[in-house]
């Protein structure tokens, strides 16, 4: 079946077709604290991730990428408009194996080493130790960081702790994968090299894939770009959606 994802009108995003929806946002915005200092990093947002999906989110910086994943992931909650995710049973945070995000910034617990910060939410969500050590073992091999298992964030390389953070996303299996620039500490070849890890992981566990990035080679490997100015997500055409 093609990939059906799409920045759409209101009453199309309503359509019946909720068993292939992993995610949809209905008028979605995201306003940061209030009064003169609010700050409105999405505007009313209307948009479906179907299953299967590949999505590559572009645009300038502050125009609302993150804002955007974050919504999706469930992490944080829309100012207005609704998010739901039919696919994922309603709720992307729910268990390991809903919603995984990459996050843009650093996010590794620097006191446990690089394994166990794979393994941490496996074992959260219930996993056996045996089980999530095997999971864990085989994203970083996956990623290619056999080797720095024992290792703490702070003895990594800027591109190596942005691998850990993919290998702990991957290991849960999540539906939906959502990856914030995750290529942006990366040389070309390790870029490209993750870009393919993630769409064959995707492939492989069926699982819908958004990233946000500035590099237009990654993007014009997923199958749509939605590019983003000012808060705003636009049309294939460059208009607001
Ligand atoms: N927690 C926050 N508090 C206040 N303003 C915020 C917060 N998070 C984001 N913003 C603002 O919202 C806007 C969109 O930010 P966002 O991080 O989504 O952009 P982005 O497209 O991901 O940028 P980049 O490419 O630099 O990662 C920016 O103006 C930013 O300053
Ligand atoms: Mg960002």
């Amino acid at each position: 079946m093609m990939p059906r994802s799409s920045v759409e009108s209101s009453s199309a995003a309503r359509s019946p077709l909720t068993a292939q929806v992993v995610a949809r946002c209905v008028d979605v915005g995201r306003t940061y604290g209030t009064g003169e200092r609010a700050v409105v990093a999405l505007y009313g947002t209307t948009c479906t991730i179907e299953a299967g999906d590949r999505v590559a989110i572009t645009g300038p910086s502050g125009s609302g990428k993150s804002t955007l994943l974050h919504l999706l992931s469930g992490l944080e909650t829309p100012t207005v408009g609704t998010i739901e995710w039919p696919a994922l049973g309603g709720n992307p945070r729910d268990g390991a194996q809903r919603a995984g995000l990459v996050f843009q910034a650093p996010s590794l617990i620097p006191s446990l080493s690089v394994l166990e910060n794979v393994e941490l939410p496996l074992l959260f969500g219930g996993a056996a130790r045996d089980d999530a050590r095997t999971r864990a073992l085989e994203a970083l091999a996956l990623l290619s960081l056999d080797g720095l298992q024992n290792d703490l964030p702070q003895e990594l390389s800027g591109g190596q702790a942005q691998r850990v953070v993919i290998a702990r996303v991957l290991a849960a299996r999540p539906q939906l994968i959502l990856a914030d620039e995750p290529t942006s500490k990366l040389d070309r070849g390790n870029a490209e090299h993750v870009a393919q890890v993630l769409l064959d992981v995707c492939e492989e566990i069926d699982a819908a894939l958004v990233v946000a990035t500035h590099d237009p080679a990654i993007a014009r490997r997923l199958d749509h770009i939605w590019p983003m100015r000012d808060g705003r997500l636009l049309t294939k055409d460059g208009d607001a959606a």
